[in-house]
C-alpha cells in the first residue's frame, strides 16, 4: 500500500538539486528561439490613437512586431470575450498593446521601447470605493438567501452593522508566467506553458490562431507555483508565443520578468463588505445581511465564480438561520483579478470572522466561546441549501486544538502577561475552517487518465492534472501503485499534455487528487480486472509475480493499458438561484494562533500556532502537512504582510501598481514563520466516496490563518479597557496594528454611530470617516437592545 505512506515529493531531489525543468528551462535546449517583449500602456485607461511599429524594425535583432492585424482568428485572450489580446483601448497601467520578437530578449526590449504609441487618456476608476460610488460593475449580481433577514434582525437581542474591507494579494509564484511555442512541419502547434489549465490554454491558442483544437497541443512539465494565478492568465501569453511561432516559423519564448508579472497579471480580489448582523442573548447568530463587492479589475476573468465561492463561504463553519447576501463585481482600471488559493472563500470567511471578532467584546462574550457556540451541528444546512455533513468533525478538531494547544492555561498566562506589561500585549485566537470541495460549476467535476503497463511490468501514468508543487503527481503515483498492487518505484508519471488526456478541467478547487485520482484508479481497475481474470486461481505475489503475469497477458493478447474517467456524483448547482449541493464534501480545520504585539511600533511576532486539519484518510501525509503549513503561511502573508498599493492620486502615475517587486511587497519568509508550529491531521476522518477515503487539502489551510488576524485584533484590544472592540485593517501590517492599538489605548476605539434599523447595507456610508490613513474602515457598530 503506497497510499497513506509519508513519501517525499516525487520531484524533491530534482527541486533541491536544481535539476527540475520548468518551461523556461527548455529555451536552452531549443534552437533558434525568438524572445517576446511587450509594449505596455503607461495609462490606466486610454484610447490608442496611433501605433507605429516601424521604428522597432530599425533596432538590431528585432525580427517582428506582433499587432492586432496579425491575428488570423479571434483577437481575444480569455473565455469571456472581454479581453482583447491586442487592445485599442487600454484598461490598466501595463496593458500590453503589442509584442516585439527579437533574437535576444534585450533586442526585443529595445524594440518595444522604440515602438511609437499615441494615447488619448480617459477617466479611470482605480479604487474599489471609487467603483462603488461610480456604480462601475461587471457581470452578474448573485444573491444567496435563506429565511427572512428582517424578521431575524427584528427578533435579535443585539444588532450591529459595519464595513469590512480587505486587500488583494499577489501570487508571487517563484516561476513567472512562461510559454514556449513551436510549429512542426505539418503546422501542428506545440506550446509548452506554465499553465494550471492546459486544455483552456489549448482552446485559446486555437481560437486566436483560427485553428481547431486538434492542431494545438499544450504541455506543462510542472510549475514553480501557480496558486490560482495560472488558472486563467497564461492563455494570452501562450497565444502570443504561438502566434509568433506560426508567423516566423521559429520557436518563440515569452517569459515575464517579475516586474511585468506583477504589473500585467491578475491577483487575489480585494473585497468590500457592508453588513448587518443580529445575535440572541447567548451570542448565537440570528441573521446576517451583507453586500460583498469584489474588485474585479478590467475584465471578468474568473471574477464571477470567485464571487460565487465567496458568497458560499460567508457562513464559514457557523449556523446562521436568516441570511441575505448580495454579491457584485466592480470594474476597475487595474489588472484583471483572478483565482488565488481559496478562490473567494477566504474573502467570504474573513467577513464573518471580522463580524465575530468585532462583536464579541460588544456582546461581552469571549471570542473563543462565541465562535465555538455558533459552529454547525448535525442536520443543519448552509445558506445555499447543502446539508453540512460531519459537522462533529469541526468540534473534534476544535477540542483537540484546545487540549493539545493547552488553550485554557495559555489564555490565563496571557491575561497575566498582559496585566503585567503595559507596552506589550499578547493575543490568542482560534478560528475554524469549513471549505467546500468541488467546482461550483458541476461540469468541471470530471477527469481523465491514461495508464500504460509495459511488457516488463513497469507502469507509466498520465492524467489531466498539473503539478505546481502541491504534490498531485506524488499522490497519483501512490494511487496507481496501490490500485495495481505494485511498488511505488515501478510507476512513473509523464508530463501533463493535452494530446494524452483531452478536455481536462483546471487543476484547481483543490479537487485534483479527488478527480484525477478517481480517473487513475478507474484505469488501473480495468487493467486489474483483465489481469486477475487471466490469473484465475493464481494469486499475484504468491503463485505468480506481477512481471510474469504481465508478460503472460501480453502473449495472451490482453490489453495492458486503459483510459480512466471519473465524475463526481451527487452534485447539482443552480447558479441563478444560488442553491443546491455544489460540493461533494467539506474540508475542515481549526487553528489557534498566539501573537505578541509591541505597543510602540505595532510590530508583532507569531509565537505559536496549533492546527488540527481534516485531510480525510490522507493519501500522502508528508505532502498534506506541507500543504497545511504552506497554506497557513501564505494566508498569514495575505492577512498581515502583503500590502498591494496602487497609485490612487490624480497624478501621472494614476493606476500604477506601486508595489512591483519584492523590495516593496513584503512576502512571508523564514523570519515570519510561527516560532512554534504544530500541525496534526485529524484522525478517524475517512471520507466515503473519495479516492481511498482522502480529502482535498490544497486550499482550505490558507484560511486557518484567519486566526492570526483575530489574535492580532485581540492583542491590540488588550491595550484598551476590557470590552474594547477593535477594527483592524486587512492586511494587518505592523502599521495597521499600531493604529488599532492606538485607538484601543485612547479609549475612543471604534467610531460608533447609532445604526439605522432597516437601513439597506448595499451602499457604503460616504459620511463615515476614515479611521486612519490605511484602514479606510468605517466601523459603525451600533448596539441596540
Ligand atoms: N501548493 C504549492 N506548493 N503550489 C501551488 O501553486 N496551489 C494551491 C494548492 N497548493 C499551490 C499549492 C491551489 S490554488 C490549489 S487550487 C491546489 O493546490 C491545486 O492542487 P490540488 O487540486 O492538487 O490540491
Ligand atoms: Mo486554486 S485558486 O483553485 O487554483
Amino acid at each position: 500500500m503506497s497510499v497513506g505512506l509519508p513519501v517525499a515529493h516525487e520531484s524533491a531531489a530534482l527541486h533541491v538539486t536544481g535539476h527540475a525543468l520548468y518551461t523556461d528551462d527548455l529555451v536552452h535546449r531549443t534552437h533558434d528561439v525568438l524572445h517576446a517583449h511587450p509594449v505596455c500602456s503607461p495609462h490606466a485607461h486610454a484610447r490608442m490613437t496611433r501605433l507605429d511599429p516601424a521604428p522597432a524594425h530599425e533596432v538590431e535583432g528585432v525580427v517582428r512586431v506582433l499587432t492586432a492585424a496579425d491575428v488570423p482568428g479571434v483577437n481575444d485572450g480569455g473565455v469571456k470575450h472581454d479581453e482583447p489580446l491586442f487592445p485599442d483601448e487600454v484598461m490598466f497601467v501595463g496593458h500590453a498593446v503589442c509584442w516585439v520578437l527579437g533574437e535576444t530578449l534585450e533586442a526585443a526590449r529595445l524594440g518595444a521601447a522604440a515602438v511609437e504609441v499615441d494615447y488619448e487618456p480617459l477617466p479611470a476608476v482605480v479604487s474599489l470605493t471609487e467603483a462603488i460610488a461610480a456604480e462601475s460593475f461587471q457581470g452578474g449580481q448573485p444573491v444567496v438567501s435563506r429565511g427572512d433577514v428582517e424578521h431575524g434582525l427584528a427578533g435579535a437581542a443585539h444588532v450591529f452593522s459595519g464595513v469590512t474591507e480587505m486587500a488583494g494579494q499577489e501570487h508571487f509564484y517563484l516561476e513567472t508566467h512562461a510559454a514556449l511555442a513551436l510549429v512542426d512541419e505539418g503546422g501542428q502547434v506545440f506550446v509548452q506553458s506554465s499553465t494550471q489549465h492546459p486544455t483552456e490554454t489549448q482552446e485559446i491558442v486555437a481560437h486566436v490562431l483560427g485553428l481547431a483544437s486538434h492542431h494545438v497541443t499544450v504541455q506543462c512539465l510542472r510549475m514553480g507555483g501557480g496558486f490560482g494565478g495560472k488558472e486563467m492568465q497564461p492563455h494570452g501569453f501562450a497565444a502570443i508565443a504561438a502566434l509568433g511561432a506560426t508567423l516566423t516559423g521559429r520557436p518563440v519564448r515569452l517569459r515575464l520578468s517579475r516586474t511585468h508579472d506583477m504589473t500585467l497579471t491578475g491577483k487575489r480580489h480585494g473585497f468590500h463588505a457592508q453588513w448587518r448582523v443580529g445575535f440572541d442573548d447567548e451570542g448565537r447568530l440570528m441573521a446576517l445581511e451583507a453586500t460583498l463587492t469584489s474588485d474585479g479589475g478590467w475584465s471578468l476573468d474568473l471574477s464571477e465564480p470567485v464571487l460565487a465561492r465567496a458568497l458560499c463561504h460567508v457562513d464559514n463553519a457557523y449556523w446562521i438561520p436568516h441570511v441575505l447576501l448580495h454579491g457584485r463585481v466592480a470594474k476597475t482600471h487595474k489588472t484583471s483579478q483572478t483565482a488565488f488559493r481559496g478562490f473567494g472563500g477566504p474573502q467570504g470567511m474573513l467577513v464573518v470572522e471580522d463580524v465575530l471578532g468585532r462583536c464579541a467584546p460588544l456582546l461581552g462574550i469571549d471570542p473563543l466561546d462565541l465562535r465555538r457556540r455558533n459552529v454547525y451541528v448535525d442536520g443543519q444546512a448552509t445558506p445555499y441549501g447543502q446539508v453540512v455533513r460531519h459537522p462533529e468533525r469541526i468540534l473534534a478538531a476544535w477540542d483537540q486544538v484546545v487540549s493539545t494547544g493547552q488553550i485554557a492555561s495559555r489564555s490565563a498566562e496571557i491575561a497575566e502577561f498582559n496585566a503585567a506589561h503595559p507596552h506589550t500585549k499578547r493575543g490568542l485566537a482560534m478560528t475554524p475552517v469549513k471549505f467546500g470541495i468541488s467546482f461550483n460549476f458541476t461540469a468541471f467535476n470530471q477527469a481523465g487518465a491514461l495508464v500504460h503497463v509495459y511488457k516488463d511490468g513497469s507502469v507509466l501514468i498520465n492524467h489531466g492534472g498539473t503539478e505546481m508543487g502541491q504534490g498531485l503527481h506524488t499522490k497519483m503515483l501512490q494511487v496507481a501503485a496501490t490500485t495495481l498492487g505494485v511498488p511505488l518505484a515501478r510507476v512513473r508519471l509523464a508530463p501533463t499534455r493535452t494530446d494524452k488526456v483531452p478536455n481536462t478541467s483546471a487543476t484547481a478547487a483543490s479537487s485534483s487528487a479527488d478527480l484525477n485520482g478517481g480517473a487513475i484508479k478507474h484505469a488501473c481497475e480495468q487493467i486489474l480486472v483483465r489481469l486477475t481474470g487471466l490469473a484465475g486461481d493464481r494469486e499475484v505475489g504468491r503463485d505468480i509475480t506481477w512481471d510474469e503475469l504481465v508478460r503472460e497477458a501480453y502473449f495472451s493478447r490482453v490489453q495492458l493499458w486503459a483510459a480512466g474517467f471519473y465524475r463526481t456524483e451527487g452534485l447539482h448547482w443552480d447558479s441563478t438561484a444560488m442553491e443546491g449541493h455544489p460540493f461533494k464534501y467539506f474540508a475542515y480545520g481549526v487553528a489557534a494562533t498566539e501573537v505578541e504585539v509591541d505597543g510602540f511600533t505595532g510590530s508583532y511576532r507569531v509565537r505559536r500556532v496549533d492546527i488540527v486539519h481534516d485531510a480525510g484518510e490522507s493519501l500522502s501525509p508528508l505532502i498534506d502537512i506541507g500543504q497545511i503549513e504552506g497554506g497557513y503561511v501564505q494566508g498569514q502573508g495575505w492577512l498581515t504582510l502583503e500590502d498591494l498599493r496602487w497609485d490612487e492620486s490624480d497624478g501621472p502615475g494614476r493606476g500604477r501598481l506601486t508595489t512591483q517587486s519584492a523590495s516593496t511587497y513584503k512576502l512571508p519568509s523564514f523570519s515570519e514563520l510561527p516560532e512554534v508550529f504544530n500541525v496534526a491531521l485529524l484522525e478517524h476522518a475517512h471520507e466515503d466516496g473519495v479516492v481511498y477515503g482522502s480529502k482535498a487539502v490544497g486550499e482550505p489551510p490558507l484560511m486557518l490563518a484567519l486566526s492570526v488576524r483575530e489574535a492580532l485584533r485581540q492583542a491590540a484590544a488588550a491595550f484598551g479597557t476590557p470590552g474594547t472592540s477593535v477594527d483592524l485593517a486587512s492586511p494587518a501590517t505592523p502599521e495597521a496594528v499600531f493604529w488599532a492599538a492606538d485607538r484601543a489605548r485612547s479609549g475612543g476605539a471604534d467610531h460608533v454611530v447609532v445604526g439605522l434599523p432597516g437601513a439597506a447595507p448595499d451602499r457604503p456610508d460616504p459620511a463615515a470617516p476614515a479611521l486612519h490613513p490605511r484602514s479606510e474602515q468605517a466601523a459603525h457598530e451600533s448596539v441596540e437592545a
